[in-house]
């Protein structure tokens, strides 16, 4: 399963990236907001940025929802760099510019995934990724983990080759049930990959050994 890092944030990316797990990185127009980075041209130096800390595959989102514009925009993202893959909302417009996308060799990200019907027109498609949103769909008091399952039959029975990537993935508990459900892709940000490492009996654990070594290199030079 390969690890996204979910953010517009140089400095999380960087320390994801020295993690030495990190496979990609995935952006929205919410997380550039969130780094004031605005404006065409602040916004391709900003994923220009991203793609020198990562070779991993980076998704950024078109803002146009029509045909023609979302074309415009993926052959201009796509010049940023190789690792760029465009990201592409699930509307029907959008389905027209993945196909498009597909036809003309340039990698997508489909977002705003919610059905596995939608799941169904990406990968017809021939999107790269498919994003379904867990967390979001947890926000509304459904079970997000299902659409991910639901997904990875459909896939497996039809043969379809889009890889399954969660997003809206709030936990580190989500990233495991998604692990277990057949994502093929985790996108969340640094502080589920970071809930990964604890357990009180690790830390317990180690205590013991250095406090055990240490007394035995005491008694040595006793
Ligand atoms: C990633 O591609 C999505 O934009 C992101 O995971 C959405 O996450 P959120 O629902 O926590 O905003």
């Amino acid at each position: 399963m390969k690890f996204f890092i979910d953010t517009a944030n140089l400095d999380d990316i960087r320390e994801a990236e020295s993690l030495g797990i990190l496979d990609g990185v995935t952006t929205n127009p919410s997380l550039m907001a969130k780094e004031n980075i605005s404006g065409e041209e602040n916004v391709r130096d900003h994923y220009a940025k991203i793609c020198q800390i990562t070779d991993g595959d980076v998704s950024a989102e078109v803002i146009s929802t029509d045909l023609e514009g979302m074309k415009r925009e993926a052959s201009e993202l796509v010049k940023i760099a190789d690792n760029i893959v465009v990201k592409i909302p699930m509307i029907r417009e959008g389905v027209k510019a993945l196909a498009w996308c597909t036809e003309n060799g340039i990698r997508t990200n489909c977002t705003l995934v919610f059905s596995p019907g939608q799941a169904i027109l990406a990968a017809k498609a021939g999107a790269t990724y498919v994003s379904p949103f867990i967390g979001r769909i947890d926000d509304i008091g459904w079970e997000g983990m299902t659409l991910i399952a639901d997904i990875a039959e459909i896939y497996a029975i039809q043969g379809f080759e889009t890889q399954i990537l969660a997003a809206s993935i709030r936990s580190g508990k989500h990233i495991v049930e998604a692990a277990k459900a057949g994502a093929d892709v985790v996108t969340c940000p640094l502080s589920s990959y970071d809930s990964l490492f604890k357990h009180p009996l690790t830390d317990i654990g180690l205590e013991k050994f250095l406090a055990d070594h240490k007394k035995a290199q005491s008694v040595a030079a006793s």
